[in-house]
């Protein structure tokens, strides 16, 4: 990396951001559907925003800097990026995933993924040794959350990386819970790194995002061929707004962590918790793994309640923090994964995730730590 992660949110990496007409700081938003040509068979080098716009570009260029990667492309949302990675298997391949695993891409891969003729085997994936017995003939590729979403379990990224170069298989890491800020699996080894960029990366509720970052050129032409073929695009708006996100990505993540670290520790000590899941916590399970390949913990707590009436009344209760699907944003949010983002996943995975009726997850934002421990304090009352 030629400059630093701080800069590299904020500048491409070649300075070509410098390049802009009249001079202009920040990218235009170029809201055209269409580029004209200079004459017959010649191009500006963008024809149709469906296949490229260059506020896009821009946006594109930020984030292959960030990842390290040879290609970033940016999708109009998380599960855009994971529709794109899907195309690269086929009818009898299997893919090894995470057990624990956002229940979107749990309902893509069992419903658009098994229709395909493509097999899912979900694993503890924290666990490398099953992850390892668990490779059939067919198997391509692994799929990894780290930490996991919603009950934080942290994967060794490089015993998986020793693990797909011994049995020749794609290593794909879906790393919306830290963002290349705390974390960049191309640069263990992962050979594709996806992103829900409508969490920390754009950082303020406001749009739907999402990336797919590679360091291979064949997969990269394989994907942007998929990518203008089937629309996945981002807007040139929603470019402009992720790019604004990312520029404060740093300063965002370093307080938000903050917030986190201050307010994981009262929830730790609060009578109606009976567990707390924050990979900050030195007594985390994975927290001295993932130390190893992250240099930041982000934001995510989840927490379970001594019962159900506990949980529900706190998500009546909150008032700062909103009871809201989502996560990353400079707004605190709380969820209720059993009936939220994990309502698709099937109930005796859930059951044995521990993903029940009293457990919670709080994405935690940019408000005053005080104000939220207060605001958790009267809704757990
Ligand atoms: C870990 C993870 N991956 C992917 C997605 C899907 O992203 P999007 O909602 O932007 O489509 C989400 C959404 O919550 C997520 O949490």
């Amino acid at each position: 990396m030629p400059y630093n992660i701080n800069t590299l949110c904020i500048h491409c990496h070649d300075n070509s951001d410098k390049e802009h007409p009249f001079g202009a700081i920040t990218v235009p938003i170029y809201q055209a559907a269409t580029f004209a040509h200079p004459g017959i068979g010649e191009s500006t080098g963008y024809d149709y925003s469906r296949e490229s716009n260059p506020t896009r570009a821009e946006l594109e260029k930020v984030m292959k800097g960030l990842e390290n990667a040879y290609d970033s492309i940016a999708c109009n949302s998380g599960m855009a990026a994971i529709t794109l990675m899907l195309d690269l298997f086929k009818n009898g391949d299997n893919i090894i995933c995470s057990e624990d695993l956002y229940g979107g891409s749990v309902r893509i891969f069992n419903t658009v993924g098994r229709e395909k003729g493509i097999s899912f085997d979900y694993v503890d994936s924290s666990d490398a040794d099953l992850v390892e017995k668990s490779i059939k003939s067919n198997t391509k590729a692994l799929f990894i959350e780290t930490p996991s979403n919603p009950t934080m379990l942290v994967t060794d990224l490089h015993k998986m990386k020793e693990i797909a170069s011994k049995h020749n298989l794609l290593l794909i890491i879906d790393n919306t819970f830290l963002s290349p800020y705390f974390c960049r699996p191309l640069e263990l080894g992962a050979d594709i790194v996806l992103h829900s960029a409508t969490k920390f990366l754009g950082g303020h509720n406001d749009t739907l995002a999402g990336f797919i970052s590679v360091k291979d050129k064949n997969i990269s032409e394989k994907m942007r061929f998929t990518y203008k073929t089937l629309g996945l695009s981002l807007s040139a708006f929603d470019s402009y707004l992720i790019l604004r996100g990312i520029k404060t990505l740093g300063v965002r993540l370093e307080r938000q962590e903050k917030n986190a670290m201050k307010i994981a520790e009262f929830l730790k000590n609060h009578p109606k918790v009976s567990k707390i899941m924050y990979i900050g916590l030195k007594e985390h399970k994975g927290h001295d793994i993932h130390l190893k390949q992250a240099s930041g913990f982000g934001s995510m707590i989840s927490f379970v309640t001594d019962n159900e009436d506990t949980a529900r009344k706190a998500l009546e209760k909150i008032k700062l923090i909103s009871y809201a699907e989502s996560l990353g944003g400079v707004e605190s949010l709380m969820t209720y994964p059993m009936i939220q983002t994990h309502g698709d996943v099937p109930v005796e995975v859930r059951e044995r995730l521990g993903i029940n009726d009293r457990f919670l997850r709080l994405s935690v934002g940019l408000e005053d730590a005080d104000d939220l421990i207060k605001d958790l304090e009267q809704a757990l009352a």
